[in-house]
């Protein structure tokens, strides 16, 4: 018996990287897996790698009418949500104030905050007591990191929501958490650099500011979710859980 047996989760974002990382752990360990993304080949590809538990719906987070469909579709399957991992979100390099546009602030507020905000506040009359509420913060948003002054107030935002909702919704038996991801290899973070060549450099400039000496991979990331999602953390709500190799907490 694995440690989500019996539990249907939902991971937003969940085509690739840390995403696709989490939904494998919650299926390896018993889960049923609502898996999104917008891109249809990609979330294709993923429903295949993590197999018959795994449930692809095309979404995207941004778009409020989108979220109502995704949970009238689990709703229609007659599924209830044990575990939400409201993970889907990214940002861009080089946003300096200066250069900064209001369509790009809105872009990514869009997706991190207000897409993230309105899945969980859709997901609430699925989530059964007891579950769990995972969110994706990002060690940036403790740093001063030049050019990424959206992307991070948007993560710092989601830590903020993360406390609050973490005493709104203790009364109905129901947990949120934010797991911290430093910088880890996946496809979005390699897509912020302008080639490949430039993305080997990037990561291992990020590598020689991390105390462990190396970026993450998605699943070390994953197992944090997993811990958050689990039982294993029942008496964990509110909190932050850094992955980063040492990043934040040694070199804050
Ligand atoms: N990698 C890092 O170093 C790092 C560090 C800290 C935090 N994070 C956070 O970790 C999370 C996952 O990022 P990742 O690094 O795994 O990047 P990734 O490989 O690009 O994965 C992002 C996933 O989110 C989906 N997505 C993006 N926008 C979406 C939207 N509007 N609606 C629905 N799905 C959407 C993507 O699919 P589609 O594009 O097809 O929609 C993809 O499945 C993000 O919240 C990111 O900010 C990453």
């Amino acid at each position: 018996m694995g440690q989500l047996a019996d539990k249907t989760a939902l991971v937003t974002g969940a085509s690739t990287g840390i995403g696709l990382a989490a939904a494998e752990c919650f299926v390896a360990e018993g889960a049923n897996v609502y898996i999104t993304g917008r891109r249809t080949q990609e979330l294709e590809s993923a429903a295949q790698t993590l197999g018959d538990r795994a449930i692809p719906i095309q979404n995207d987070v941004s778009d409020l009418d989108d979220l109502d469909r995704l949970f009238g579709r689990i709703a229609d399957d007659g599924n209830r949500l044990d575990i939400l991992f409201a993970n889907a979100g990214g940002g861009e390099a080089g946003q300096p104030l200066d250069a900064l546009t209001a369509e790009a602030f809105d872009h990514t507020f869009g997706i991190n905050v207000r897409g993230t905000v309105f899945t969980v506040q859709k997901a609430l009359p699925l989530l059964n007591s007891g579950g769990s509420i995972v969110l994706t913060g990002s060690s940036s948003a403790r740093r001063g990191v030049a050019g990424f002054g959206v992307y991070s107030a948007t993560k710092a935002a989601l830590r903020q929501f993360s406390r609050v909702w973490a005493a709104e919704l203790a009364p109905r038996g129901l947990r949120v958490n934010i797991v911290v991801p430093g910088s880890t290899d996946t496809p979005g973070l390699r897509g912020l650099a302008e080639n490949p060549s430039h993305a080997k450099a990037m990561l291992e400039g990020m590598a020689s500011g991390i105390p462990l000496g190396r970026t993450g991979e998605p699943a070390e990331i994953a197992n944090a979710v997993l811990f958050l999602a689990s039982d294993q953390s029942s008496f964990i709500t509110g909190s932050e859980l850094f992955v980063d190799g040492g990043e934040v907490q040694v070199y804050p």
